[in-house]
């Protein structure tokens, strides 16, 4: 009863919606562009078997990834609710909301680590300004600067905590015309400045090594941490799996062509991270850093190459400005799906949600900055408390940002085609646009979401608890 009265009294709430295409597109796209591109993907492939990895990715971003985006984005705007209400106001039986429910637990989940290295974003500025950034000459000393900035107990806690307060004042401002601005002009930027980048890194000595890393599979690593990784690595970096895309979609008007959109975010993304990486790894060779060095990757290796170049110390500030940026249109995405939870389903202001969302993720987050030294107990070496030797961070990005993604995208693909239905499904992604698939297009996503997603999904779950080989 109190359940109905709070979601009719809600009814009525003006819940925003996106001023413009554009706007929609470059948000969206904003939550899919972030650290997943350009700090989880590099080091995802250098873990991955470099080649191995992105055929695996790639084809998963197609098969999985975007079919999924189309359930989500066309589930968020034919319902105009968050998650929990998505599911409620769709498909009938008590089961469904606990899914979207598992969405808005997953967000704070990932946003209690994400904000973290979104922190180390914010230290990263801070050095290229004062200058520490220019010591980083090799792989060797830039690991050093790392390894004692992300060991020190203080700075990297407080950082998160500042990365949150940002978010935070994003979100309880709306969907605010501040957001669509600024990712409307910070987008381009972040991209050419990537382009430039990676025109640099081709052209460094042993840079073409680099290349061949990213492209050639080493088939020896096959695994199936390899092929789980490149799913959630999919999944985290196209925000799904976790009712994002409900979210922002469900903000979105009759007038956007959601199966136009989709494609767009979803090449968006993949061209960027493939980027990231065409600018990582060459630089990797020449520096002659680590390959595995796992979290640490993009931070240590990016400052060999800054200094590399003609005002390479202006180059790192506006390279770690951007990074933080595109860090916050993903982390504002984050919080979105719980704040609008407690506002649509549980009567709570934007500000109390956004204030009280935050400030719990900064408590869950503190674990997660402790993790690379500060704490041992955390850090996943000898003296950890943790399972898997895997520090607290990379045991949360796993759980969250892996795991309960991919079950949320396979539970996702089963209430849309199998419960609220592939006809509703397409009618509700093409409403407002007549016959925007050439029909062997229809029946192809519907194919991939009915049968094929949630089939191969499920297949590497259970292969994965059949075996044992979680991490
Ligand atoms: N897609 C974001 C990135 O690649 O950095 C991370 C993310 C944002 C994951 C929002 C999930 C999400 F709902």
């Amino acid at each position: 009863m109190i359940n109905m009265a709070s979601s009719q009294l809600n009814e009525n709430i003006d819940r925003g919606q996106w001023t413009g295409r554009i706007g929609f597109i470059l948000a969206a796209a904003g939550s899919a562009i972030g650290l997943g591109n350009i700090w989880r993907f590099p080091y995802s492939v250098a873990e991955g078997g470099g080649g191995l990895f992105v055929i695996i990715y790639l084809f998963f971003v197609l098969v999985i990834g975007l079919p999924v985006l189309l359930a989500e984005l066309s589930l968020g705007r034919a319902s105009q609710r968050n998650p929990v209400g998505a599911f409620k106001a769709m498909i009938p039986g008590k089961f469904w909301p606990y899914v979207g429910g598992l969405g808005v637990l997953t967000g704070g989940g990932i946003l209690a680590f994400y904000s973290v290295i979104a922190g180390w974003t914010l230290g990263y500025l801070g050095k290229s300004v004062s200058g520490t950034l220019s010591q980083a000459v090799d792989g060797e000393s830039s690991g050093q600067i790392f390894s004692s900035f992300v060991a020190d107990p203080t700075w990297p806690v407080i950082l998160s905590g500042i990365f949150l307060l940002i978010t935070f004042f994003v979100v309880r401002g709306g969907v605010a015309k501040g957001i669509e601005r600024a990712t409307t002009l910070l987008m381009p930027a972040l991209f050419v400045l990537l382009l430039a980048l990676a025109v640099r890194a081709l052209t460094l000595p042993n840079g073409m090594e680099g290349l061949i890393y990213l492209f050639t599979p080493d088939w020896s690593k096959l695994s199936l941490n390899v092929v789980m990784g490149a799913l959630g690595q999919a999944l985290f970096s196209l925000s799904l799996g976790m009712g994002a895309m409900i979210t922002y979609g469900s903000y979105a008007s009759k007038k956007e062509n959601l199966w136009k959109s989709g494609i767009f975010i979803a090449t968006a993304d993949t061209g960027i991270a493939l980027l990231a990486g065409l600018i990582i790894f060459p630089t990797l060779f020449f520096a002659s850093a680590d390959p595995q060095a796992g979290p640490g990757l993009v931070f240590v290796v990016l400052p060999t190459i800054f200094n590399q170049m003609p005002f390479g110390s202006v180059v790192a500030m506006a390279f770690f400005s951007l990074l933080g940026i595109a860090a916050l249109t993903s982390t504002v995405s984050l919080l979105e799906v719980v704040v609008s939870y407690f506002v649509d389903e549980k009567g709570w202001s934007r500000h109390t949600a956004s204030i009280t969302i935050a400030g719990a993720c900064f408590l869950l987050a503190i674990p997660s900055a402790l993790a690379f030294g500060a704490s041992p107990q955390l850090s996943g070496g000898d003296d950890s408390i943790l399972p898997f030797g895997l520090d607290f961070l990379s045991l949360n990005n796993n759980i969250w940002g892996n795991y309960s993604l991919s079950i949320g995208a396979f539970l996702i693909c089963v209430g849309v085609a199998w419960f609220w239905g592939i006809p509703k499904f397409l009618s509700a992604l093409e409403d407002g646009h007549s016959q925007i698939f050439p029909m062997p297009g229809r029946q192809i996503v519907g194919l991939l979401v009915k049968i094929i997603c949630p089939l191969a999904v499920l297949t590497v779950l259970i292969f994965i608890i059949a075996t044992g080989n979680y991490f």
